[in-house]
């Protein structure tokens, strides 16, 4: 054992205490033997540091940090350098925030295109998830900041995250859902994994000695196990499972329990020290790291518009209508005015500088006139909005027309309904297209959506959730001094009924059946 002396030195309590966090953000330090606390902050893509009021849901203030393109966003640059990117650049904010483990990449497979999480997550196929993530996590650790990777594991849905017993079987597993998990542990060693808050055949995550067994036994990770914030159940039985650390501290009586469980030998204290031996040592290797006393803020953000370009996807483009030639263009959406760059939750980044599209255009030397179109929210002044916009569009020789998934549609903590974009956008783009035949759609969304205009509107052209750079990318791309060369990573269904889990999917109040098995995303639509 590496830290058998400093070990044998610690009381019972104090080796308890290690077990379960500080505050939020923080692991137990002990002042007496020189053990310093672990930091770690949110994550994926970007830093959420909260200095004052801590909370998990992205609803108090954080420091500001630059905003990078979501990960389902990254996960269309198919682009191994870009994803190493993010990595690295974030684990630079991290170590001049002083932050030792960033609480990302996200990896789960999106076997639902509902999940109201999966702007977090790279992709449906674990093999593309899997690069793209080890890339993120070996930029991320050369900075000396560990990653936890997250969701371990099968977090598949938003709803009922906390309760739901996911129903998998080995091979569906093992295939889809573990896939990726295991080829970060092995080819990039992350310092940490963080448990799930849903439970997996019965038993919750993070007391899953089946699913803890996989990654200690059999791929050999010797790092940390991370609760997620309050998906602790039972202490002990996590701490027999394999977990180190349960996060947020302040809640509940696991230091106490554990002590409890030593002292009546349901735990053996030479186990005990294995664990604390594990959190020691990743908690002096954070201490190594010196704090980064700057970098530079714009060039950061310019890293972020780079990130958004490498994975900006045309998908139509008749009679070559872009680029655009035009130097004078109808602008018409909300989000070209107000963005909509990244999703809600726990991710959510105060970001150093927002640009976007209108003025970015016009800072390309684009005369635009513009018109709002829709409310974020359905309204009555609907109406108004999209008269004005008509009256706009028909004026223009080209409109661009903005449009996208809202702030209450891709949210962490509650799944989609439907795969519609609101209808008051809808609307709007019929609307649009009865009056000028040359429409280009630019989309902001971070997971797929249905277009019943697709065949109507010239070009369309997505750039998922871009980060606080994003319309900067996505301007080059409409003016064509970028290519954009993204690919979807994930499939776009017809209807919600064509999609592989439709009849499996949320399951009942107590469990969901993965019975699609293996057959996720595009090994689904190739089958039948
Ligand atoms: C989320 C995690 C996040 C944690 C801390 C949880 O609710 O599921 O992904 O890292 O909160 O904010």
């Amino acid at each position: 054992m590496k830290y058998k002396e400093l070990i044998d030195k610690m009381t019972l309590e104090e080796k308890a205490s290690l077990c379960v966090g500080g505050d939020y953000w923080h692991s137990k330090a002990i002042e007496r033997l020189d053990i310093p606390s672990i930091t770690m902050s949110d994550g994926p893509h970007g830093l959420r540091v909260q200095k004052t009021k801590a909370d998990n849901l992205g609803i108090n203030e954080s420091e500001i940090s630059t905003c990078f393109p979501a990960s389902s966003t990254i996960g269309n640059s198919w682009n191994k350098e870009t994803a190493y990117m993010l990595g690295n650049t974030l684990g630079e904010e991290a170590a001049y925030e002083d932050v030792d483990i960033v609480l990302g990449p996200a990896i789960n497979i999106k076997r639902t295109p509902l999940c109201g999480r999966n702007f977090e997550y790279f992709s449906e196929d674990p093999y593309l998830t899997g690069v793209l993530a080890r890339e993120y996590v070996k930029g991320l650790q050369t900075n000396g900041v560990g990653a936890c990777v997250k969701h371990f594991a099968a977090n598949n849905q938003e709803n009922r995250r906390r309760t739901i017993n996911a129903v998998v079987d080995e091979r569906t597993l093992r295939e889809i859902y573990l896939k990726a998990f295991e080829k970060i542990v092995k080819e990039a060693k992350p310092w940490s994994i963080m448990s799930a808050y849903n439970k997996l055949n019965g038993t919750y995550c993070n007391e899953n000695k089946e699913l803890m067994n996989i990654l200690r036994k059999e791929w050999e990770f010797n790092g940390l196990v991370i609760t997620d914030w309050g998906a602790e159940n039972d202490r002990v039985s996590g701490l027999i499972a394999g977990n180190e650390i349960e996060m947020p501290g302040g809640r509940g009586n696991g230091v106490e329990e554990i002590i409890e469980a030593v002292k009546n030998k349901k735990v053996s204290e030479e186990y005990l020290n294995e664990v604390v031996s594990r959190i020691l040592e990743y908690a002096f290797k954070g201490a190594e790291r010196e704090t980064l006393k700057e970098y530079n803020r714009q060039e950061h953000h310019n890293i972020a518009r780079k990130l958004a370009e490498d994975s900006i996807v045309l998908l139509k483009n008749d009679e070559d209508i872009l680029p655009i030639k035009n130097k004078k263009v109808a602008v018409i959406g909300d989000m070209a005015k107000r963005p909509r760059y990244q999703g809600a939750g726990s991710s959510t980044i105060n970001p150093y500088k927002l640009t976007n599209l209108l003025d970015c255009l016009k800072e390309q030397g684009i005369e635009c006139s513009y018109a709002q179109g829709y409310e974020r929210i359905e309204s009555e002044n609907d109406v108004t909005l999209r008269e004005e916009a008509i009256d706009v569009a028909k004026n223009s020789e080209l409109v661009i027309l903005c449009v996208g998934l809202t702030e209450n549609f891709e949210s962490e903590g509650m799944d989609r309904f439907t795969l519609d974009i609101p209808s008051n956008q809808n609307k709007l783009i019929e609307e649009i297209c009865k009056v000028n035949k040359k429409v280009v759609i630019v989309l902001s969304n971070g997971s797929p959506i249905l277009m019943p205009w697709k065949d109507d509107v010239q070009a369309i052209i997505t750039g998922y959730l871009g980060g606080e750079a994003g319309a900067e990318a996505m301007v080059n791309c409409l003016t064509g001094k970028v290519n954009p060369s993204g690919k979807l990573a994930e499939t776009y269904p017809l209807s919600l009924e064509d999609t592989p889990c439709y009849k499996y999917y949320p399951g009942t109040e107590v469990s969901v059946e993965y019975k699609e098995s293996i057959y996720v995303g595009y090994r689904y639509y190739d089958k039948i």
